[in-house]
This record gives structure tokens, sequence and C-alpha cells, in this order.
């Protein structure tokens, strides 16, 4: 039993991760089931699509040159195509068959990487221009988000780029999420800037070239990949895996590697007025580590927050491909912690809501994000019968009861579940769930269409290949 764990997970590294995507369209993908009459859009999913260069195999998961994948949905049938987001970094990767640009845990090799660093910016390494984690659009402009301020546009037809923009102009020296919050007419994101003060900053990058609406400054700055927001708050947690900025500017090592878990430090929470940037309250807890936020509300004088969270940040050394290669490969579990942050006693409380591992959560964003009635979180996870190897299964959780329930194939590695409602839908369960699988069974990859109420499947479109196993997509039903 043990050793055919192994081997399956042994053969989801060659298959979902361990290849370079290969590149085609393909019209009518084959459809098993039937889709729903209403399910009209395009899905498009980013993520990482080639990490073995021709001289060498990068670091990590997040290393990636990255691709974009689509389905588009229309009155039952499903046209896929795919291509890689085609940027600097990508064009050098392709060109000189190594790495130019700094990634997020493999730099490029010393003699190239110092050329990059005397003619871009004294201090710094040329930071990777490969928006490779999530889509968006920002206005009319379809885009992919990486952690660094550099945005590729792209065109939704073709998949090809139509420009790079950076929302904060002249940041080489600055980090970003691939996480921005909507609101109206806004997309905040969180920019982290870092210098002798380094800051923490929220930037409405809907409007370019405007001047950050509040600013917080830090000594050693966290690796953030998310933040939150209410409808009155933004909330900025920052776990204690955290970097001092003078280590970045002799940059001896990869970005993440500079960085370093001081759980002593505990972890902490800022709460800022979006009206005029002024911090509401701080909190400081013990120590966690969280990629995703969930969701945020205000309840009377509490702001109530869900995060994906993790007692420390081993799980970023999980995703090494040295570790995710190996048989008997773990990742530590990740579940969702609500926190409870009194605005008036400024004393912060947290709890587990379900023991179910989750990662890559969604929920229905449009409707619930900053609403109290939220209840459900789709992820992808870990069976519980099968804690070993990587993600193999989508996890339901009802936050209200703790209730968990899983999609499971055996075989089946399951991406990030996103969640659409029906036309008639009144509940954030009340819709369907879309998740690229890499299936090793059959050696290729399909497009999973869940009932978002049973975790039951409606229907799947078969590729011919595997779809490298990536980070986020988004829905965007035809107009
Ligand atoms: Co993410």
């Amino acid at each position: 039993m043990e050793s055919a764990n192994s081997n399956r997970s042994n053969s989801f590294f060659e298959l979902g991760l361990n290849r370079n995507q290969k590149i085609y369209s393909l019209n009518d993908v084959p459809v098993l089931g039937k889709i729903p009459d209403w399910l009209n859009g395009t899905f498009i999913r980013n993520g990482p699509g080639m990490l073995n260069l021709k001289n060498r195999r990068l670091n990590h998961w997040f290393d990636a040159m990255g691709a974009l994948h689509k389905f588009e949905i229309r009155d039952g049938k499903v046209d896929y195509s795919c291509n890689f987001l085609e940027c600097d970094s990508y064009q050098a990767a392709i060109g000189t068959g190594d790495l130019k640009f700094s990634e997020f845990a493999t730099d490029p090799c010393k003699s190239i990487f110092k050329k990059v660093q005397s003619y871009v910016f004294p201090s710094l390494p040329n930071m990777t221009d490969n928006p490779k984690i999530s889509v968006t659009k920002i206005g009319e402009k379809w885009m992919a988000l990486g952690e660094t301020p550099m945005q590729l546009e792209f065109d939704s037809k073709t998949l090809q780029k139509i420009g790079v923009s950076e929302p904060v102009p002249g940041a080489f020296s600055y980090k970003t999420t691939a996480h921005p919050h909507f609101d109206k007419q806004h997309a905040f994101n969180l920019v982290v800037k870092f210098g002798m003060i380094s800051y923490y900053q929220i930037y409405d990058v809907a409007n370019p070239g405007s001047k950050p609406l509040a600013s917080i400054p830090v000594k050693k700055p966290a690796y953030i990949h998310g933040f939150g927001m209410t409808k009155n708050y933004f909330i900025i947690t920052a776990g204690p895996l955290v970097v001092v900025p003078i280590e970045l500017l002799f940059w001896k090592r990869p970005y993440i590697e500079n960085h370093k878990w001081r759980p002593q430090d505990g972890a902490s929470l800022w709460v800022i007025n979006k009206n005029n940037g002024k911090v509401k309250a701080y909190y400081q807890t013990d120590p966690f580590f969280c990629f995703h936020h969930v969701n945020a509300w205000e309840e009377g004088n509490e702001i109530v927050m869900d995060i994906n969270a993790y007692d420390d940040a081993s799980i970023i050394q999980n995703y090494y491909l040295r570790e995710l290669e190996k048989p008997d490969s773990e990742l530590s579990i990740g579940t969702i912690r609500r926190f409870r942050l009194n605005l008036t006693t400024k004393k912060a409380k947290s709890e587990i809501l379900s023991n179910a591992c989750i990662e890559l959560p969604r929920i229905d964003y449009n409707r619930y994000n900053t609403e109290s009635n939220y209840q459900f979180t789709y992820g992808v996870s870990l069976h519980p019968q099968q804690r070993q190897g990587f993600y193999n299964s989508l996890v339901k959780i009802n936050t209200k009861t703790g209730e968990n329930t899983y999609w499971f194939q055996e075989g089946c590695y399951p991406g990030e579940p996103v969640f659409y409602p029906s036309p008639k839908s009144k509940s954030d369960q009340e819709g369907i769930l879309l998740s690229i699988v890499v299936d090793t069974e059959s050696s290729n990859s399909f497009l999973l269409i869940l009932d978002a109420i049973t975790m039951l499947e409606i229907a799947r479109a078969e590729l011919p290949e595997p779809v490298v196993y990536g980070f986020h997509g988004e829905f965007f039903p035809s107009a």
C-alpha cells in the first residue's frame, strides 16, 4: 500500500511538475457529462509552464516560466489553448537556455547575474518580470499578475502579450502580491518597499501613478503573499518569515532564502482605515505563516478574518522541486484559521475552523467578500486517508460548522477550484467549481466541473496532454 502511494506521488511529479508545457490549441475538447447550458465564458488559469530550462532545472515550484491555459466554454462545448507568458525573462530563458533574471528561489549563474546587476540597478539584481501567479481584469485589460510589480497585459483571444506595465513606477526594489482586492472602481494591492526603512504600502493599482493610500514603516519586512480587506479596513498580516533589507542589498542568495523564520518575534497584524490610511489597531499574535487570505468582515467592534494558515513557514521548503520529487514527500498542513480582532480592546483571538488540509482557497468572492454571511471555502487538499504526496483532492469547508466534503479520485491531482454561481444562486454553494486536474492514471489533464453543493462531478473536458500543476485562475462570464 505504502509503495503504491509512493509510486503515485512520484508519477505526479514527473507528469505535473517536472516537464515543460506543450503549447497547442484544440477545438471541441471531448466532454464527458453535460456542461450546464448557463455556463458560458472563459476560464483562464496561470501557473508554471517550464521548470526545466535547457541548461538547468529551476529549484522551486514558484520559479517557473509561467503559462496561461484557457478554456472557452460555450453551449456545452469547450475550446482549449495555452501559451507561455511572453515576457523578457521567458525570452531570455528560451534564448540562452538559462536564467537571466532572479526568480523566487533560483538566481542566474554568477556570470550572467553580474552583467544584469551593473546596468539595471546598482545594488539589486534584475527581478523576474514573469507574472506567473494569477489572472484578473483591471478595467478592460486582461492581466497576468506576479509578485514583482510588473504586470503582463495579454490578448484574451490569443493569450499573446500586449504589453508590460508597472503600476508602481520605478519599483525595482518593491515586491507586491498577486492577490489584489476589488471594490467598485478600485483595485487595491499591497506593496513592500525595501530600504533602510522599509514600508508596507497599499496602492490603488487601477489608478497607475497614484500615491500610496497607506504606508507603514517596518524594520524587517515579512514575505507576504496576500492581505485582507473589509468594507472599511485593510488588514496586513505579517508572519515572522522576515528579511533584514541589507541582506537584499548584498544579495548573496536567491530572494526567498534571504528570509529567516523568527518565531520569537510572533506575527504582526495591522488594521488600517481605508478612508484615511491610518492604523486603526495593531496586534501581535503567536507566530503563523500564510500565503492566502480567505475573507474578512466587520462584526460589531470586531474584525473577523479567515486565513489559510500554517504554524510555521516550512511549506515553502516543501515546495522545492528536490523535495517534491521524493517518493515519500509530505506537505505541511494548512488549515482555515479565524481571527477575531477586537478594535476596542486591541486583543486578538484565533481558532482553527476545520481540521481539513487546505491550500489555494477560494470563495464566492464577487458576492461574499467582506460579507458576514459567507459560509463556504473551497480549496485543494490532502485527503485524510492519504496525506502523503501532493494535493490529491478538493475540499469544501463549511466555516460555520467545520464540516468538510471532499472530491477525490485515485491518481488525480486537482488544482485550485474556482467557484462560479448558478443563475438563481442564493448562497455561496449554489454553483459550480472549475479545476484543472492532473490525472496520473491516464497521463493527461482534464477540466473538472463539480456541483459545489454535493462536490460531485457534473462534467469533465479531457485534454490529450497534461497541464503543469499551477496556481490561480478566474472564470470570466460572456457578456
Ligand atoms: Co496565491
